[in-house]
């Protein structure tokens, strides 16, 4: 089962951007102990700064990955581009925030991304992606 985390702006920087709200632990770090965590699947991570390059991995994942967890960072309060892309493509996805954006700034409380997706998971530090991965997990199990 390939399934493959998508970050967006910013989140090259986690555990060194605004550690009060994100952690300190790096994505690469995190990661490391997901592929641990969940040996039997075939775990990809991409991340970047530029929306048009977050649509592009979208589309070339989306056909045949068996899921997808997607952290767009500020481009959930903004993309209809990216809300699109998901909507185009076949593959689940799941939706992560780091931080409980509902504790935040108003601008962060809505997302034009969740409509779009299985589900979201919000407010749960990086572990938020493993009960993303787990999510994908249950969705193609027969309970
Ligand atoms: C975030 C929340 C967003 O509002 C913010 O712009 C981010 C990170 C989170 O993971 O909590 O970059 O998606």
């Amino acid at each position: 089962m390939k399934i493959i985390i998508i970050n967006g702006p910013n989140l090259n920087l986690l555990g060194k951007r605004e550690p009060g709200i994100y952690g300190r632990e790096s994505f690469e770090a995190h990661f490391a102990k997901l592929q641990e965590e969940f040996p039997h699947l075939t775990l990809h991570y991409f991340q970047s700064n530029h929306e048009g390059e977050l649509i592009d991995k979208l589309h070339e994942v989306g056909f045949s990955y068996e899921g997808i967890v997607i952290n767009a960072g500020a481009y959930t309060h903004t993309s209809i581009a990216i809300t699109d892309a998901i909507s185009s493509i076949r593959t689940p996805v799941v939706e992560v925030h780091i931080s409980n954006v509902y504790d935040r700034e108003a601008f962060r409380h809505h997302s034009y991304l969740s409509p779009v997706c299985k589900g979201v998971i919000v407010g749960f530090g990086l572990r938020g992606y493993d009960l993303a991965v787990q999510s994908l997990i249950w969705h193609y199990s027969d309970r």
